[in-house]
């Protein structure tokens, strides 16, 4: 037995294995990486690192919630349409009041010294001229004229007052022409200052040259006892026993 024989054959030299490939063919492109940053290989490693390094925040809407925003737009054209609306222009007027409104009410006091039918003629317009007229003409036909009426312009007030406390019905003739037709009474609707004003008015009115006596609060009140428990409207033939003058 030779040593020879022992000599140990030289082991096979492992085979270089294949790395595999796992299961891709060559030709498909390398995996994306953010930022571009295919060619690894190729850059130095700072700008590697550069390239890798999270950007700035720099979108902050981002950091302000949508609903927020949309909120302070509101706010803010709410704000807007405020001072249109209520701002006054930025007018002196607006922002020196309390000096203009003392003025205006010392005018409003002097207007009324100097107009004392304006009450009478507010409700006039108010409750009369409906069917009268604002120029008393009335409607032909339906309605008499207050303008030039001898009822209206009678030297006493009595058949007016009472007409116009208790309500009118049956033919009346005015400025020479017959009415058939008839009036509410107006007792529940105007007090004494109130029936003393219109009617007062109605006999003095300079737009109807008009400048008979005015009638007083105490002729309205007394009249409206006198006939407190009468439910039927005047006639014009009762009335007309009424002296004129009365
Ligand atoms: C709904 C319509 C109507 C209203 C409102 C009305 N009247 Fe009359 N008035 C008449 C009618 C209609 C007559 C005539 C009644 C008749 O034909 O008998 C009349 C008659 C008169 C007359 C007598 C006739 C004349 O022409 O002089 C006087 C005065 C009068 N009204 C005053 C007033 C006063 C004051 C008021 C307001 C407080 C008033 N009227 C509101 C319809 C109205």
């Amino acid at each position: 037995m030779s040593r020879q024989r022992k000599k140990r054959k030289p082991a096979a030299k492992p085979q270089r294995r294949e790395q595999p490939d796992q299961g891709k063919s060559p030709a498909a492109p390398p995996p994306r990486r953010r930022g571009g940053a295919t060619a690894h290989a190729i850059l130095p490693a700072e700008t590697l690192a550069a390239e890798l390094k999270p950007e700035p925040q720099t979108r902050t809407e981002e950091k302000i919630p949508r609903w927020w925003t949309a909120l302070a737009a509101l706010a803010f054209g709410w704000a807007l349409y405020y001072l249109a609306a209520y701002g006054g222009g930025f007018h002196p007027l607006v922002f020196t009041r309390g000096e203009w409104f003392a003025d205006i009410q010392a005018r409003a006091a002097r207007s009324q010294q100097a107009d004392p039918l304006a009450k009478g003629r507010r409700l006039y317009r108010r409750y009369c001229a409906v069917c009268h007229g604002m120029d008393g003409a009335g409607q032909p036909g339906q309605f008499p004229p207050l303008a030039g009426s001898e009822w209206v312009l009678a030297p006493g007030t009595e058949r007016l007052v009472r007409l116009v406390l208790g309500g009118l019905q049956g033919t009346i003739t005015v400025k020479g022409l017959p009415y058939f037709n008839a009036m509410l009474p107006w007792r529940d609707q105007l007090n004494d200052e109130e029936i003393a004003a219109v009617l007062t008015f109605i006999r003095r009115n300079p737009a109807w040259g008009h400048n008979a006596s005015a009638v007083t609060p105490e002729q309205a009140a007394r009249l409206r006892q006198e006939t407190a428990g009468r439910i039927e409207y005047w006639t014009p033939e009762e009335l007309e026993k009424i002296p004129a003058d009365r």
